[in-house]
Parts: C-alpha cells; structure tokens; sequence
C-alpha cells in the first residue's frame, strides 16, 4: 500500500460557474510549485465516448441513454485518473464535473478514498447574473460542443443545458467531507474538514483566486552598468541607456494603461527603484523581486566564473531549474519565494512589475504554463514591456520594445551540456572544491504555507472542524 499523499480536487457545481478556470488555475499553481499534478475533465471523456455536440436534451436526468453514457464518461475520467495516480506517482489531481448530486459524490468519495486517495471537494456557488452571463460566454466561445454552432442557438441550447442540471443539484451538506465552497467569485467562503498542509495550501490558494479577466505588464529594469560588463548579480546603477529607457517609460505605459488605476512594484535593487522612478503610480517595493542570488559569483562575469568554477558553470547548464549557487539559490528557490507575489498578484487586475530576468522567467512561467525545465531560457529581453491579459481560458502576451538599445543577456541552453564535454574529457575540474553549487533536491519541501489570510479574504463563514498540525514533510516538491 502506498503511503504517499494523494488528494483528488472534486470539482462541484452547476454548468457556467466557472470550475473548468478553478480547475486549471490550481492545476497551474500546483505544477507551478513543482508538485505533480493533472486535470481530468469528464466533458472531454464524454466527448470521446460520444462525439461533441449533444444536444441539451443529452443532459436531461429523463434520458435514460444519455444518463447511462454520461456514468461511462465520469467512470472513464475516474479510471484515467486513478491510474494517472499509480503510473505517474501523482500527488493531485482535479476531477472537472458537475458532481452536482449527494449519489455521485458518494460514489466518488468511496471510490476515492478506496484507493487511498483524500477528496477535496470544490463546489462554485455563483448567483450573480452577470458572472454567470460571462461563464456562459467563455463556454459558448471556446467549448467544442459549440464549435460552428451559431451564436443564438448555442446560448438558447447551452441555457436549457444548464436548467436540466438545476432540478437535480444538491449543494454540498455532507459535513463528513473536506470541503470548501466558494461563493460568487469570493464574496463568501465556506470550509470544511480541510485536512492538512497540502489541502490547507489548495483552500489559500482558492480564496485568493479571482476570476476576473486581469492585466500584468512585466519589465527588466533599465540596461545597468552591470549589464554592459557582462557581470550578474549586484546592485548596479542603471547605464545611460538603462536611464533612457527609465525616461521614456512613464509614456509608454500611459499610452497602454489608459485611466485604469495601476500600482508599480519593483524589487529593492537599485536598478528597478531607478527604473520606476518615473511613473506616477503607487509603488510597492517587494524582496521577493530581488534576482536570483548568485551566492559566491555574484559580480562575475560568465567567463570569469567558467574560468575559476568550471564545474559550477557546467553544472548549472546541466539543470538550470535546480542548480543552486553556492551560498546563493536556485530557480526553484526563487519560484518558491514568489510565492506570496503570485498569490497578491491573483487579486489585482492592473499591475506593472519592474524586475529581473531570473523573478520574471519564474512569474511569467506561472501564466504562461511554461514547464520547469524550460523556464531558466524564457526570452525576457532588456528594454521591453511584456503585457499579459489573462482571462477564463487563456493567457494573450503582446510585447512592446522601446526603441532604446539594450545589451542582450540571453545565453541559449548549450547543445551539448558542458559538464559532459567534461566528463567525456575524464577531467575532474576543481580548481575551488569548496565553490561548487548544487542541484538542488527536488523533493525538498516547499515552503510553509504563510496562515495569514489577506485581510479582505477572511472566511465569512468558516467551518474547518478539524485542523491537523501543518506537516511539510508529507510535501514533495
Ligand atoms: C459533461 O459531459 O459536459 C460533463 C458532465 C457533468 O459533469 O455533468
């Protein structure tokens, strides 16, 4: 038997009420952490089980036919999902459905838990219209049952779909599960058993979850003195170009933010205060923005430091993501101190982020859906503002490069890895034994969750009748 923690997230809710974004956005999050983590989306199994484009009678509770391959489809997704968890050694996966009747979630609990499995379910309460109008919407445009389908009869059978669902649609009261319920897009919060660390870690992240469409416009600082020496790490003044660039920004994002309030947070390096100096907007300085800290290179240049750590330089092209300077981090480590910044970030719509190359690569990441091992060669070129409009489904980057010259900091991933060329040569390549980084444990524990909720985001209504001590060992990154 396995002992390993695996929790399956047990989406519930009508049609349009936004659990397929809930769905992605923590499937997103948690990969994003590093924890493994799938979605398994009922609709997709039934689609392949019966084509798309059913009717809305397909989900009326008196159709016997579809009833019967609608089961097939839930038990196909349980299927894939329960051997996703065996084969793959998953840690959560999320189980995209309606599951809107006490029957089915006691199937699902026993089924579940069975396979030693914790559910968590998820139920999205929405009765504000216009949400529901723009659920509706997004459905409408980009699911394939209404691909081709005119506009006016997609809404009409899509309406009609989702008042099938209504008559049968028991809300969570089975007080025996760990739930939590989220109500109009976080007007109200309800929680209960949530077990532990991992769990606890989900329902923070969900209460900080906002499902309106949000803008995010990332920059590097201006070129810095450092950039032009070809040096990393520090606390350099920006170059005449850098200072430029620095002038010429407050009319460039002006042009793009129109009157929207916006706020400007920069890390605490020199280099970004500079940069924003500029802008009349609210600023927020943030430690956790700072560049990835290069420990005993910081201040070197590459060839300096291929020259007097060659082992260190060849083994950070081996695995960027978890190669940690000595004295200094990792990729990993910076996506784990962002943490608290993503989680803010999900609750505003207009920010401007001033930062630097490694903070934004892991930021950018998040959005974008980018895998760990190609995160440390994001292109996030000097001089250019990388706009990011998220929304329901998808995430639309534009970039805007200001016409000021930048040097270019990028370094390809090598072809062919140096520390083989080494190893192939049977050199042992130490001149400094004792400045070697790592390659950071990827099981290493992630960070404690911070059990401060933001202060708009207290539960209003919070019923966690059990609370285990927080067990980070259980956790694996
Ligand atoms: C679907 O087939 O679209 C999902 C079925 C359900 O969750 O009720």
């Amino acid at each position: 038997m396995s002992t390993d923690l695996r929790i399956a997230c047990v989406m519930v809710g009508l049609p349009a009420r936004g659990k397929t974004y809930i769905a992605q956005k923590v499937c997103r999050y948690l990969t994003w952490l590093g924890i493994k983590t799938e979605s398994f989306s009922v609709a997709n199994y039934r689609r392949k089980l019966v084509g798309s484009g059913q009717p809305a009678s397909f989900f009326d509770i008196h159709n016997s036919t579809g009833l019967k391959q609608r089961r097939e489809a839930a038990t196909a997704a349980l299927e894939a999902m329960l051997s996703w968890f065996d084969r793959e050694k998953g840690t959560v996966a999320i189980f995209d459905a309606t599951n809107s009747t006490k029957e089915t979630r006691a199937w699902l609990n026993e089924q579940l838990t069975r396979n030693n499995i914790q559910p968590l379910f998820i139920e999205s309460i929405c009765e504000v219209e216009d949400m529901i109008g723009a659920n509706m919407l997004d459905v409408q445009t980009h699911s394939p049952d209404y691909k081709n389908m005119d506009p006016i009869k997609a809404s009409k059978d899509y309406e009609t779909r989702i008042k099938n669902y209504v008559g049968s649609y028991e809300t969570i009261t089975e007080d025996n599960y760990s739930y939590v319920k989220l109500v109009n897009s976080g007007s109200q919060y309800i929680i209960n058993l949530v077990q532990d660390y991992l769990e606890s870690r989900i329902v923070y992240y969900l209460i900080n979850l906002q499902t309106r469409p949000k803008r995010i416009w990332f920059s590097r600082h201006g070129e810095s003195q450092f950039n032009i020496q070809d040096r990393i790490g520090g606390d350099a003044e920006l170059s005449e170009r850098g200072r430029q660039y620095a002038k010429e920004l407050p009319d460039l994002v002006a042009r793009n933010i129109g009157d929207r309030p916006l706020v400007v947070w920069t890390s605490t390096l020199k280099r970004t205060i500079q940069t924003a100096a500029g802008l009349p907007y609210p600023k927020k300085q943030w430690k956790a923005l700072d560049e990835l800290d290069t420990g005993v290179c910081d201040g070197m240049t590459y060839d300096e430091i291929a020259e007097k750590y060659p082992e260190d330089y060849a083994r950070r092209d081996e695995d960027k993501f978890n190669y940690r300077y000595r004295g200094g981090e990792s990729y990993r480590d910076v996506v784990l101190r962002l943490e608290p910044v993503i989680m803010e970030l999900e609750q505003h719509e207009n920010i401007l982020i001033i930062a630097h190359q490694a903070t934004i690569r892991c930021m950018y990441a998040f959005f974008m859906n980018i895998s760990h091992e190609k995160l440390p060669y994001a292109r996030i070129p000097l001089h250019t503002i990388i706009e990011l409009k998220t929304n329901a489904y998808s995430c639309e980057e534009k970039q805007y490069k200001v016409g000021v010259e930048a040097v270019d900091t990028y370094r390809p991933k090598p072809s062919v890895p140096l520390i083989k060329k080494l190893k192939e040569q049977g050199e042992a390549v130490r001149r400094n034994e004792g400045a070697s980084g790592e390659i950071a444990d990827a099981s290493e524990p992630i960070l404690p969750l911070s059990p401060v909720l933001p202060a708009n985001k207290k539960p209003s209504v919070s019923r966690i009748q059990k609370s285990a001590p927080i067990k980070p060992d259980l956790m694996s990154a």
